[in-house]
């Protein structure tokens, strides 16, 4: 693809002309495929839907040791969006909402990051409909052109949308003249209606009339199914007449799909993503969610069960004999006095704005005969269940003939903390976990820490930091 990148007076931005995409897709469009999709030879790569509450109650951090930027959920310490230089100029984050303010403040706190904003008007998830985002804004023109306008108009970036074609023709040109009008730089289309499933074929013919109505760049969506090798990008672009291709599917199995050099064994793909997922200190969930969707079928060989059971990184890199290449990052990464995702710790949360629960901080810390520290329990840190808190202490119990551990669990909406009595003292974590379980290990943690039973490497690698 020809000259990526067009410099412009203020900035440089992104030229969506001729260009190949990675689609935005949940949970494979992570920072390690998109870094992927462009050493292979995309031209733009989209982010995931990220909804615009979820980046809003994000704060951003400058990682050093991974050179990532990344936007931290304060209320549970998880990556709401991980990103780096080298994707600052080709990265295209698609954000989920329904309201012109919201999506501006979206805007502005990412717009140093990336290089485009998406507005996602495609998805027809019962999440989305309800939220009035993704496909119901196809029925909401009025909002959707409101956002896009205030997004064109406010920010340094260009702005596009992905939409799905409408049952009828007409109305669907008129919609995409509609948004069009707003002085987006391009919008995607998805050859499908609402109510289509994936199996359905792709409207090309509609494509192709859109792009030729429309001034702006078309990028041609939803054609997968018919693309098996490079030149089938090409034959696509072709038939629907459009500027620009983007792929989704075809890229999450094998994502060497963008090589103009041919398809590359699923392999190699494979080696080549759980690099990355090491280099971006991943999560083994996410991690282990985009190799199954590389695997599929293969899931079911001996190689793919023994991988359905790793949990950890490391596990998940001894499956490609990659487990050095993990332990050696790792150390380069704890050299630095990085610890690994468990360094994202959620803040403290008078450092949040949430004030229900600054409240409940404040009314447990009131309890003054519990020692509490802020520790939050991440359960991927432990390969196996001997390992975990509540069963190193239970066992501590055992064997000084001790009372076993009592466990108090407060729930607040969807979340818990537990407090722990062991040997006649109270021990509790101020951070709200998702699950009891979690809380009681959370609880466990700080007890064990406290009574001198784990160093505090082990428990800041568990996100604990003194409360
Ligand atoms: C796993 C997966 C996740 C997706 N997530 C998103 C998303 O976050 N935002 C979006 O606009 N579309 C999403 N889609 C739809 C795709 O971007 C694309 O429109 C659709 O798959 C059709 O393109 P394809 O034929 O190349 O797969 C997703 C599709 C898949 C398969």
């Amino acid at each position: 693809m020809e000259e990526d990148i067009v410099t412009m007076p203020e900035r440089k931005r992104l030229n969506y002309e001729n260009k190949i995409i990675l689609a935005p897709m949940v949970r494979i469009g992570t920072l390690p495929m998109r870094l992927l999709a462009l050493d292979y030879g995309a031209d733009i790569v989209y982010t995931e839907e990220l909804i615009d509450w979820k980046l809003l109650r994000s704060f951003r951090r400058v990682n050093d040791v991974l050179g990532t930027v990344d936007y931290i959920d304060k209320t549970d310490g998880t990556v709401t969006f991980r990103t780096c230089a080298k994707e600052r100029d080709k990265v295209v984050l698609q954000i989920g909402t329904c309201d012109a303010t919201r999506a501006l403040k979206v805007g502005k706190m990412v717009e140093q990051d990336v290089a485009g904003i998406d507005l996602n008007m495609g998805c027809p998830k019962l999440f989305s409909m309800l939220g009035k985002m993704g496909a119901a804004l196809l029925q909401e023109p009025e909002t959707a052109t409101d956002i896009l306008r205030t997004l064109v108009d406010s920010l340094n970036i260009p702005v596009t949308c992905k939409i799905r074609v409408l049952p009828d023709l007409q109305k669907t040109i008129e919609l995409c003249e509609r948004l069009a009008s707003t002085g987006i730089s391009a919008i995607a289309v998805h050859g499908r209606t609402v109510s289509e499933r994936p199996q359905h074929p792709n409207r090309n013919e509609v494509l192709k009339t859109i792009s030729s109505k429309l001034t702006i760049p078309v990028i041609a969506n939803g054609g997968s199914r018919e693309i098996q090798t490079y030149f089938d990008i090409l034959k696509f672009k072709n038939v629907t007449g459009c500027s620009s291709v983007m792929l989704a599917r075809a890229a999450e199995w094998n994502c060497s799909i963008f090589c103009k050099e041919g398809l590359l064994p699923m392999e190699n793909v494979i080696k080549a993503y759980i690099k990355y997922a090491v280099d971006c200190d991943n999560s083994p969930s996410n991690t282990k969610y985009c190799i199954q969707n590389i695997l599929r079928e293969q899931q079911k060989s001996p190689l793919g069960k023994r991988f359905l059971n790793s949990q950890t990184l490391e596990q998940i890199c001894d499956v490609w004999k990659l487990s050095e290449y993990c332990r050696t990052k790792r150390k380069e990464f704890e050299a630095k006095g990085f610890l690994g995702r468990s360094q994202v710790s959620p803040m403290k949360e008078d450092e949040t704005r949430n004030d229900d629960q600054s409240c409940n901080k404040r009314k447990l810390s009131e309890e003054e005969d519990i020692i509490l520290m802020h520790c939050a329990f991440l359960r991927n840190n432990y390969a196996t269940d001997l390992e975990l808190p509540k069963t190193i202490l239970h066992k501590w119990a055992q064997t000084q003939r001790k009372k076993m551990p009592q466990y108090e669990t407060k729930q607040k909406g969807k979340l818990f903390r537990s407090v722990i009595t062991v040997d006649g003292r109270r021990y509790g974590s101020s951070f709200w976990e998702k699950n009891k379980k979690w809380a009681e290990q959370g609880a466990a943690l700080v007890c064990l820490f406290s009574m001198g039973l784990i160093s505090e490497k082990a428990l800041a690698e568990s996100g604990g930091v003194p409360s």
